[in-house]
């Protein structure tokens, strides 16, 4: 009997939800749910593995796929994958799947929940509270900034940044974007106006990042950017770690280039409790969790799952990226 494919799957996931595709394949499963896989496991994986099945703290690069003579395909537990060489991975005869039109809903609610917490100071003042620095009602105490009525600039209008504009429709913002290609039928639907990067920052109250990870947009916004933006600005990523270069935003918050900003994500990921950034009490942290509901997680599985068992059955492959 022909050995099944083996399937290793990098990363912890409840053995109910690997059941579908056992009939078709020998499976091993990173089992600690509270920590990632190392890297150096994961590199080991590749190098077993005819599939892997990925998240997005897992880096297969060129050099990994070079010595993964196994793999034929990759399925990544993300719509960004930036944690792929799909160049290499192409040129290789890989096949690359990840997870689209699932998750644009529930990040967009994250994005702007972040522009809600660090508008108004939320995790500081609830932090306060629970360290007994709460003074009582005081005229000024933990005030923040509005969001209705206020100007949104959203860089990068994908999918994300369309229903970030449609939320922000229902706080009467005045929604401006940026984006590669002018989106007219966004503009019409949503009525965002389209603006260059730095009109987009002299003019906006709060401007979320929205971009993927390229080349191109690794430190989009850096000193020369945050030096355009408003003193009173709040600038919040949900996107990708270096797209917003972290040691200039340290910077523009400590001495007031802007006012405030959030992160659901970090350059090194988990980030470390050290890190300077963390030490602001005008900068809100989230531990990237933009996907991180259970209807998303199992609607992103299943999109997953069905890119890998049309694999197995020699069918069609939904969601390829190559
Ligand atoms: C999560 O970060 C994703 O890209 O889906």
């Amino acid at each position: 009997m022909q050995a099944k494919p083996l399937l290793w799957i990098t990363f912890y996931l409840p053995d109910h939800l690997i059941e579908p595709l056992k009939p078709f394949v020998d499976v091993k499963c990173w089992q600690d749910p509270t920590n990632d896989m190392p890297q150096q496991e994961f590199e080991v994986a590749a190098y077993e593995a005819d599939i892997l099945w990925t998240v997005v703290p897992n880096r297969l690069t060129a050099d990994v796929i070079q010595r993964a003579s196994r793999l034929k395909m990759v399925a990544n537990l993300a719509v960004g994958y930036n944690n792929i060489d799909v160049e290499a991975a192409k040129e290789a005869g890989i096949i690359v799947t990840n997870t689209p039109d699932v998750l644009a809903d529930t990040t967009a609610d994250l994005a702007f929940a972040l522009m809600l917490a660090a508008g108004r100071r939320m995790i500081e003042s609830a932090k306060a509270l629970y360290q007994g620095q709460w003074a009582g009602w005081q005229v000024l105490g933990f005030t923040g900034q509005d969001i209705h009525h206020k100007t949104l600039g959203i860089i990068g209008m994908g999918d994300i940044g369309e229903l970030v504009a449609k939320r922000a429709q229902g706080f009467d913002m005045k929604v401006l974007y940026h984006n590669r290609n002018r989106k007219e039928t966004a503009e019409m639907r949503y009525s965002v106006t389209y603006r260059s990067k730095e009109d987009l920052l002299r003019e906006s109250d709060f401007v979320i990042v929205l971009t993927p990870l390229t080349a191109e947009t690794r430190n989009l916004i850096a000193k020369e950017q945050l030096a355009l933006m408003k003193p009173t600005a709040i600038l919040i990523n949900v996107a990708r770690g270096g797209i917003v270069n972290e040691d200039d935003l340290y910077d523009a918050l400590v001495n007031g280039t802007i006012l405030a900003a959030a992160s659901d994500v970090f350059v090194q990921e988990p980030v470390p409790t050290t890190h300077p950034l963390l030490s602001l009490s005008n900068f809100t942290p989230m531990p990237h969790i933009g996907s991180a509901t259970v209807d998303t997680r199992l609607a992103m599985v299943d999109r997953n799952v069905a890119s890998l068992t049309a694999y197995l059955s020699n069918e069609d492959i939904p969601y390829r990226v190559v």
